[in-house]
């Protein structure tokens, strides 16, 4: 299959990139490099052997995204793209719902008018909020409490209302947990533009000194020595994860929204990792 994946310079994304090529499937990035650089692709092109074909675009430039549709013959999208800083979604909520919202609007609109009707969603662990008692389940009551969260809350929804809408659509919704680590080659792995918002390569950035010092904040949670739980999943499995929910669409699907698993027209959730 030739997939369209968006945001496919980033992180999580280019590890995806090489599952995809590595299963066969032909691959169209689409990225605006607001936190990525080609260079991930370069590499994963030396892991793999093929070439993506790669377009410099903003999915908020509604033209140039119809453009990358256009006689492309995409069968099915992997929809990364996104800003994901939970703390600058709160200094600059306008810039995430713009960003998040109609750069979504406009990647399935012209997946609607190019009969392309198979999208699988990276949605985020943080919709469940912090009110829900752990695990999580794919049951519980979902409330974000930022925007970020928000707008991953609110395309859950315009998928879940297009799949209610019309059957044809194949939808899953992916809401996963903090993913870490790096293809085994070294090659590729977490570069983020900027001071990273994520811990892992913070981290990495002071261990190679490009970054003085690591601040330790917190020692007062509800843990056995105050300091802060999280969960991790290999990067490499969560990509995985993307190739084998391509192959799950396929199968006979549950009649129920929200309940963790595919139906037709309708999304799936599928949990990856935890905490
Ligand atoms: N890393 C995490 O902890 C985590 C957890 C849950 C969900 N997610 C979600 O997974 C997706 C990928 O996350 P990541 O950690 O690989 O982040 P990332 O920043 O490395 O990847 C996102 C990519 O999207 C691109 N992008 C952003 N806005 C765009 C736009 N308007 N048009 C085109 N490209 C755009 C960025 O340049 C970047 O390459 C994001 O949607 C994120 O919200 C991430």
């Amino acid at each position: 299959m030739k997939i369209l994946v968006t945001g496919g310079t980033g992180y999580i994304a280019s590890h995806t990139v090489l599952s995809l090529q590595e299963a066969g499937h032909d691959v169209v990035v689409i990225d605006n490099l607001v936190n990525s650089s080609e260079e991930s692709l370069r590499r994963v092109a030396e892991l793999s052997g093929k070439t993506a074909e790669f377009h410099h675009v903003d999915l908020v430039d509604e033209a140039a995204v119809e453009d990358v549709f256009a006689g492309a013959g995409i069968d099915a999208v992997i929809h990364f793209a996104g800003l994901k800083a939970v703390g600058e979604s709160v200094q600059e909520p306008l810039k995430y719902y713009y960003n998040n919202l109609v750069g979504t609007l406009n990647l399935i609109r012209a997946m609607d008018r190019h009969d392309v009707r198979s999208i699988v969603f990276s949605s985020s662990a943080t919709v469940y909020g912090e009110h829900n008692a752990i695990p999580y389940v794919e049951t519980m009551e979902i409330g974000a409490n930022n925007p970020y969260g928000r707008t991953k809350e609110q395309i859950e929804d315009i998928l879940s209302d297009l799949g209610t809408a019309h059957s044809r659509w194949h939808i899953a919704l992916l809401r996963y947990f903090n993913p870490v680590g790096a293809h085994p080659s070294g090659r590729i792995g977490e570069d983020p533009q900027g001071i990273p918002n994520n811990l892992v390569p913070f981290i990495a950035q002071v261990a190679v000194g490009r970054r003085e010092k690591l601040m330790v904040f917190c020692g007062d949670y509800d843990t056995p020595d105050g300091t802060c739980l999280r969960d991790y999943i290999h990067v490499v499995d969560l990509a995985e994860g993307h190739v084998a929910t391509l192959n799950y669409r396929r199968l006979p699907l549950e009649p129920r929204l929200r309940q963790g698993l595919f139906r037709p027209g309708g999304p799936a959730l599928v949990r990856k990792g935890g905490g």
